[in-house]
């Protein structure tokens, strides 16, 4: 097979995808009429500037990514929005997702907790049934808002609590440091839930957040983490700890003009668990088939390479071992 088709056809899993990353346009627009909701014409996230994106690093994506979310405002909404990445994650063979949501994002603004989730999971549950597919869902804290409204999010999502497999860090890490949500994520794990948080790439003291993550937080898995590379003694505290990495490449380019496939194959071929995601799909423009197509074409990553990829993706997973078994 071509590379393409040897892509297209693996069984993939996903680790590293927004819910609200994947509002493609055209629903963004549908929603938008559905809830007579006037939306700016600059809100069409794909059309715009020299790269046709409206933005050109995290700050200014983020400014263009809360505004969108608007539209989203009854269980139906949510629904749909999830229903739509995971029919499109599966028509591209990716057998399990671990998605991310944040409802502080939707709570703000009104909407309740109960809404957002209820959605999520009813589509959850269709594709598991329909299409066959596994998925779960992550919530994640806003680290650009207070940590007494991520721990208020924290004791709402209680009753939900076997919807959510684990809980995340996202949003503008500049002056959100973890260490800054300590407290909240001891709680979490005191809860049972497994925890991720987000060291996104090159931020104003990348390192020091990074060893906080593995420090003071205690992760189970770091979202994105490729500055690693400048630090052997943390490479091998997360190799030691078997510690996955979900790396973004389409994603990477987008907000720092660098994919960062050198040091995700550096990483790769070094033993650490990294995997290949889509983040924001919807804006970025690559769900996990363009993702893994960018590592083979501009990293020279091989066919070997990708699968050992995608089998680190399943085994750092947030899955039951025993179903972990029938996917490896
Ligand atoms: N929220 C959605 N996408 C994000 C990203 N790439 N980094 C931080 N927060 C996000
Ligand atoms: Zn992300």
């Amino acid at each position: 097979p071509t590379m393409e088709e040897f892509i297209v056809g693996m069984p993939k899993a996903e680790l590293h995808v927004h819910l609200e990353g994947t509002l493609e346009p055209s629903l963004h627009r549908k929603l938008a009429a559905r809830n007579s909701i006037n939306i700016p014409a600059t809100s069409d996230n794909v059309s715009g500037n020299s790269n046709g994106y409206l933005f050109h690093d995290l700050t200014s994506f983020l400014a263009v990514y809360y505004p969108n979310m608007e539209v989203l405002l009854t269980a139906e909404d949510f629904f749909d929005l999830a229903f739509a990445y995971l029919s499109k994650a599966y028509s591209q063979n990716v057998v399990h997702a671990e998605m991310f949501f944040d409802p502080q994002a939707h709570t703000s603004r009104g909407v309740s907790f109960s809404t957002v989730i209820t959605g999520f999971r009813q589509a959850i549950v269709k594709a598991e049934r329909e299409l066959g597919m596994s998925a779960s869902l992550i919530m994640c804290f806003l680290r650009d808002m207070d940590p007494g409204f991520a721990m208020a999010t924290l004791t709402e999502a209680l009753p939900y609590k076997d919807w959510i497999v684990g809980v995340g860090l996202d949003s503008d890490e500049r002056d959100n440091p973890p260490s800054k949500f300590a407290s909240v994520f001891a709680r979490a794990k005191k809860e049972g839930w497994l925890v991720t948080c987000h060291c996104d790439i090159d931020q104003p003291n990348s390192i020091a957040h990074i060893r906080q993550v593995l420090r003071d937080i205690g992760v189970d898995r770091i979202d994105h983490g490729t500055n690693i590379v400048e630090d052997e003694t943390l490479v091998q505290l997360v190799k030691e700890r078997g510690i996955g990495l979900t790396c973004c490449p389409v994603s990477n380019s987008v907000v720092t003009n660098d994919f960062k496939g050198r040091e995700i194959v550096q990483l790769l071929r070094q033993g650490v668990k990294v995997t290949i995601n889509s983040d924001d799909p919807a804006y970025f423009r690559g769900y996990m088939n363009e993702n893994m197509m960018k590592m083979a074409k501009d990293a020279d990553v091989t066919k070997g390479e990708l699968i050992r990829l995608q089998k680190n993706a399943f085994e750092i997973s947030w899955i039951s071992e025993r179903k972990k078994e029938k996917f490896i």
